[in-house]
């Protein structure tokens, strides 16, 4: 049910793939939520991806293409779509993750360090490009809201999450340390969202998903949040009912982060434990 919590806001979306994409549930609620957006993702993403689908359901939304790597191309997109709105935007969206090593199954401990700085920059860096561009650009209205997509394993290990847990972290850190720059020089929040797992062509990409994913549904209270759900919640980030929430890492998990063990978990691990003798 749409209450027209944007109306009047204009937003980037970055990371909208295929309809399983957490950027894609975004995009559709933010407009039905009243807001105007651009869309965008890296060259090869559009090229391979649904995205022009997308922008017909939302309100022919142009696409600009942007390698979130490259300050040039989120220069040129962050120009062009000021244009395209006549003016300053009011909300970001940071849905980007890759790992060349998670991709390639190369294990956690025989890294290969060119895949790891790849990660770091594609996964991490780019949030502070991101964040750089806006504000060199004066690209964001005060009380603007930065919202990216995070991951519990930048706390607690997660093995099969390998180097993409070290790109979390250090994507945690740059919301906190650019939300205090933001935040004292124009009144711009910074904020990210640890979503539960959840099944798309970067979430399932992980090893052990499958049974992360189960896990971590028998272990949350509420069970895992789905895509739709974090769509939801970065809504209320972007919507003026939010305004002093800065710098914060806001776990989205059903509950998960603050569980030590789950009954359902215990009693499976008795049945296994009688099943062994
Ligand atoms: N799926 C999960 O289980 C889960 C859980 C917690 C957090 N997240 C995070 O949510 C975010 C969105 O992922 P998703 O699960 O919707 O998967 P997804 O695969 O649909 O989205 C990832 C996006 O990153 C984009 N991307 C990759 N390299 C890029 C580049 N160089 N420049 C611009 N874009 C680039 C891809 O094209 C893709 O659209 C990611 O940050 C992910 O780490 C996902």
């Amino acid at each position: 049910m749409a209450h027209q919590l944007l109306k009047g806001k204009k937003g980037i979306i970055f990371g909208a793939l295929d309809e399983r994409s957490i950027a894609w549930k975004t995009a559709i609620r933010a407009v039905e939520e009243g807001a105007e957006i651009v869309l965008t993702n890296a060259p090869i993403a559009l090229r391979m991806g649904k995205i022009n689908e997308l922008a017909k359901l939302c309100n022919d939304a142009p696409v600009i293409p942007a390698d979130a790597t490259s300050v040039a191309d989120l220069e040129n997109l962050l120009q062009k779509s000021m244009e395209h709105f006549g003016g300053k935007m009011d909300f970001i969206l940071h849905s980007i993750g890759m790992s060349p090593n998670v991709r390639k199954a190369i294990p956690y401990t025989d890294t290969n360090y060119d895949n790891f700085l790849k990660t770091l920059d594609i996964s991490a860096l780019s949030l502070h490009k991101v964040l750089q561009s806006s504000m060199k650009l004066d690209a964001l209205n005060e009380w603007s809201s930065v919202v990216a997509l995070t991951y519990i394993a930048a706390q607690r290990t997660f093995p099969g999450y390998n180097d993409m847990a070290e790109a979390k972290a250090l994507m945690e850190s740059i919301a906190r340390s650019f939300g205090y720059h933001y935040g004292f020089a124009k009144k711009v929040r910074v904020n990210t969202i640890s979503q539960s797992p959840t099944i798309t062509t970067a979430g399932s990409g992980v090893s052990g998903f499958d049974a992360f994913f189960t896990y971590a549904d028998k272990m949350s209270p509420l069970g895992n949040a789905t895509a739709e759900q974090c769509a939801d919640y970065c809504l209320t980030l972007f919507s003026d009912y939010t305004k002093m929430v800065t710098m914060q890492n806001l776990f989205h998990d059903g509950g998960f982060s603050n569980t030590g063990v789950s009954q359902s978990i215990i009693e499976e691990m008795e049945k296994a434990a009688q099943a062994n003798g």
